[in-house]
């Protein structure tokens, strides 16, 4: 399903860079004045993708299944000392092949700021390298994970709503 996604979203890329390059060929003018613009990705949110967005979904949405959405959701987490620490420590991240902390911590940061759109509160301050030198050194390795993980996230709502101006 997620794969499909994926191979729609290049068929259709393909498709506007078939389409921009037949008219161009076929020397029509508004192709020249106006041509169809080819989606680019710069160096972070193509290391997303080739390393996270296989499970987590080119935008985040990994739809129903085991891997969390990253969507609208994983911001929450950023509440909580403990919830920014747990988000580098899951094995997706601490063990990627993403070997260069500031590469990470910039994925990271679009993980947050992007992908977690609303859920992440306008006070989070961006990951540093150092933090993600540190955490990522201990990765979470337990049998409870869902157990562990239920318990960071009602301590990060918890904080959220403290945080938030009454
Ligand atoms: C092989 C599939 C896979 C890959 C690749 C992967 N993840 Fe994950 N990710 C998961 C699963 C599954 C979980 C749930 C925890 C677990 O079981 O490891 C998870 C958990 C997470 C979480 C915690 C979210 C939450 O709500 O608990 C974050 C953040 C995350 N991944 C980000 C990333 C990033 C960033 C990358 C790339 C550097 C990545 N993941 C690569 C499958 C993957």
């Amino acid at each position: 399903m997620r794969l499909m996604t994926r191979k729609n979203c290049l068929e259709k890329g393909f498709g506007a860079v078939f389409m921009a390059a037949s008219l161009f060929l076929s020397g029509g003018a508004p192709a020249r004045a106006n041509p169809a613009p080819v989606p680019t990705l710069d160096r972070t949110q193509t290391a997303y993708l080739t390393h996270c967005g296989g499970c987590h979904g080119i935008e985040g949405i990994s739809g129903p299944t085991f891997v969390p959405m990253l969507r609208d959701a994983v911001g929450t987490f950023a509440c909580s000392e403990e919830g920014r620490k747990y988000l580098v420590q899951v094995p997706g991240v601490s063990m990627s092949l993403i070997r260069d902390d500031q590469e990470l911590a910039d994925v990271m940061n679009f993980v947050l700021f992007q992908l977690g759109g609303k859920s992440t509160p306008s006070s989070t301050k961006p990951y540093t390298t150092a933090e993600i030198h540190e955490w990522r050194q201990s990765p979470m390795s337990v049998t409870d994970f869902m157990e562990r993980r239920a318990h960071i996230l009602q301590n990060a709502v918890a904080a959220c709503q403290a945080r938030k101006p009454t």
